[in-house]
């Protein structure tokens, strides 16, 4: 901070200037619960964030981008996302919304085409959709195995997910699949063992879809304590369709987040308040799937930390868009545009346990978007507008 900064310059700095309005999520007071500052300035330097401070005080730099008196927001931390799949459920979306139910049994179905696809189109797909939501915000993502369902299907998921991102999910057990649709006991048993071992060396976390006609909570325990053995950290798909064991288990477990929270008790909302783990809520699912959303206030106004994800797969969620989900808790779940803000961008990345993102205060990673608008409020008021006019991901422009 402050005049000696002025005086320094190091190769391939690169100052944002002129910003309208600064997220930093920095706390501190100051700001608001989004550390808000005004007419600010941000220094990159390898890759980190550098500086933060007064444009009045901006230091000198190699290069220079204005940011026209835009806000600057951290980038998305999208906590949540199924990318390694093949295929489509447009049909099965087409259904729902002539008022078929959501069941969860499509995920047969991405799996049968997951098999069947080569590598290289797994990879494409991944890509594909990682590029859309990074040109809409996106700069850390979560992506999970989970539609392979065999030791080796499941342990290329993970390879192929670990060429784009450092937060990979082990979702082995996802769905009991068919082949194993008589013995799930046997199935339990060969996740924990072969599938885990293949798995692990790709993955940092270990999910399980714990809900009615999926895994039940002893199943679920035993597979996040094998995965846990193992040094993988735990998270769980818990309260999608309806109530279940799924939130209190993972706050036993000492899970980083439980995903979905649709349906709570009080009792679940109570464990979630004495916890660290935060609760992901899913509204793109909810969406699509034409369902009750969940009850963001309840869980703020009770003090537990929420994030916002997009759970983008091809059957409950498919879409790759952070602003969407920030309109959706918005207008639908009445968090405040701060909240949703926070828990699409704090809110995840304390779901991924990352300290480096989600952030912009010196030493964090230069990840940051520059929008098309004054404020971050915008990205609720104006919504299905494309906002995003600039990215940095570790100090480069997108
Ligand atoms: O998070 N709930 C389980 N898994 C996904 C849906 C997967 C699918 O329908 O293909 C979800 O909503
Ligand atoms: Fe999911």
């Amino acid at each position: 901070d402050g005049p000696t900064r002025r005086t320094m310059r190091s190769t391939g700095s690169l100052l944002v200037d002129n910003i309208g309005e600064l997220v930093t999520n920095s706390t501190g007071g100051a700001g608001g619960p989004l550390g808000l500052r005004r007419d600010a300035a941000l220094l990159v330097e390898d890759g980190l964030v550098a500086w933060v401070g007064p444009a009045t005080d901006a230091p000198a730099a190699d290069r220079r981008i204005d940011a026209e008196g835009a806000a600057v927001l951290p980038g998305f931390v999208d906590s949540h996302a199924h990318l390694v799949f093949a295929g489509d459920r447009a049909a099965e979306f087409a259904a729902r919304m002539a008022g078929e139910p959501y069941t969860g049994g499509g995920i047969r179905t991405t799996v049968g085409a997951t098999r069947a696809a080569s590598d290289d189109e797994l990879r494409a797909t991944v890509r594909r959709l990682r590029g859309e939501a990074m040109r809409q915000g996106t700069t850390t993502i979560e992506i999970k195995s989970g539609y392979g369902l065999t030791v080796a299907d499941e342990a290329r998921s993970l390879r192929i997910a670990a060429e784009f991102t450092g937060d990979t999910t082990f979702l082995g057990a996802h769905v009991v699949p068919a082949e194993y649709a008589d013995r799930p006991d046997d199935y339990v048993g060969m996740v924990c063992g072969p599938m885990l071992a293949a798995a692990a060396p790709y993955a940092r976390w270990i999910d399980v879809f714990c809900e009615r006609g999926a895994f039940d909570a002893d199943h679920a325990r035993a597979i996040l304590a094998c995965g846990q053995a193992v040094g993988l950290g735990v998270r769980l798909h818990a309260n999608q369709l309806g109530p279940g064991p799924g939130v209190r288990l993972g706050v036993e477990l000492g899970a980083a987040s439980v995903d979905h929270c649709t349906h709570l008790s009080d009792a679940d909302v109570d464990a979630l308040a004495g916890s660290e783990t935060v609760a992901t809520l899913l509204p793109g699912a909810e969406f699509s799937t034409r369902s009750p959303y969940p009850d963001a206030r309840r869980l703020l106004d009770a003090g537990v930390k929420v994030a916002l994800a997009t759970d983008c797969n091809p059957g409950s969620s498919y879409t790759s868009s952070m602003p969407f989900c920030i309109a959706l808790a918005v207008r639908e779940m009445r968090m405040t545009p701060a909240e949703a803000v926070w828990a699409a961008t704090a809110g995840g990345a304390a779901a991924l346990r990352r300290d480096d993102v989600g952030v912009l205060r010196p030493g964090a990673r230069a990840d940051l978007m520059i929008l098309d608008a004054p404020s971050h409020l915008h990205l609720a008021y104006r919504p299905g507008v494309p906002l995003i006019r600039q990215v940095l991901h570790n100090g480069v422009p997108q």
